[in-house]
């Protein structure tokens, strides 16, 4: 059994990322700039921005943070995303998400200009990674596709199930893990709340991407040996022990788990890193204008 160490893998990818920047300025480019607009003070939301910014400053990026509080109205945000659309300094944003329930978390994203689309949330950027056009790929999907690269983990014809049906993991991913290319062509099995013969069907799963947000969900029972093992799951826990007050758990109950796998990523310290990464990759791909002019 081997743990997929995300935090190396991040930090590769961050130096390969920091070499680019600099050989920008060398030929007297500008620093990629990403921003990023953070609605209200949840807590996840609060380390998740944190973490971009931080990784944007290691990187040699500009990063700008545009904060509201929770009653900000969706005319606001709307007026902030035009002027981040036409500020031609900014080569990516993102909309941190979830939004209050007040606010039409589509119409946000579909009011992002697709070309400057880091998170690869709009439809457009959506509609072409489903027929394998370049685009702005989402970024957990992204980041687990390069996991299983930078690992060398086999996926032609096997089976893969996604656990969760969400639009920004669930989803793409298992369209990712379908296209005829490496990594890819899977067998992809969807499975979600509705689902059946949940069990049996990831008894048979040879890769299982487990993103349903349900805390330690996937048991040692439902996995057979030898299966890769990928959690998107970060959920805080209160745990009076811990100095934050909390202690993140994925969607694996690891400890089960773990023995019966080739592969498995950890958490913290596994997809959480790549979704990071993969956020740069599309900001530096747009400061580039690598994909779209
Ligand atoms: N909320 C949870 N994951 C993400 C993400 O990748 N991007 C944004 N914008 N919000 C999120």
């Amino acid at each position: 059994m081997q743990i997929i160490d995300g935090k190396a893998i991040f930090t590769q990818i961050k130096t390969e990322i920091a070499e680019e920047v600099k050989t920008i300025m060398a030929a007297g480019g500008k620093a990629p700039h990403l921003a990023a607009i953070l609605v209200g003070h949840d807590g996840a939301s609060e380390t998740y921005v944190d973490g971009k910014v931080r990784t944007c400053k290691e990187l040699g990026f500009k990063s700008t943070l545009i904060r509201y509080e929770d009653d900000v109205t969706e005319v606001e945000l709307l007026r902030c995303i035009d002027g981040l659309n036409m500020d031609t300094d900014v080569d990516g944003f993102i909309v941190q998400l979830p939004l209050p329930k007040h606010i039409n978390e589509h119409k946000i994203i579909e009011a992002i200009d697709y070309r400057k689309d880091a998170d690869g949330f709009h439809p457009v950027n959506i509609g072409r990674m489903l027929i394998g056009l370049p685009c702005f790929l989402p970024a957990t999907p992204a980041g687990i596709m390069e996991l299983i690269s930078r690992c060398r983990i086999e996926t032609q014809g096997k089976h893969c199930v996604v656990l969760g049906r969400s639009n920004i993991v669930g989803k793409p991913v298992a369209a990712l893990l379908m296209q005829k290319a490496y990594p890819g062509d899977c067998t992809v099995t969807v499975c979600h709340s509705r689902t059946g013969n949940l069990k049996e069907i990831c008894l048979d799963a040879d890769i299982i991407i487990a993103a349903l947000g349900v805390p330690e969900f996937l048991k040692g029972d439902m996995v057979k040996d030898g299966a890769v093992v990928i959690d998107v799951g970060l959920t805080r826990l209160p745990d009076s022990g811990a100095k934050s007050g909390y202690k993140l758990t994925g969607d694996v109950k690891f400890d089960e788990v773990a023995p019966k796998c080739s592969y498995i990523t950890p958490v913290p310290g596994g997809v959480g890193l790549m979704t990071r990464i993969a956020l740069m990759k599309n900001t530096l791909l747009a400061a580039r204008k690598a994909i779209y002019q």
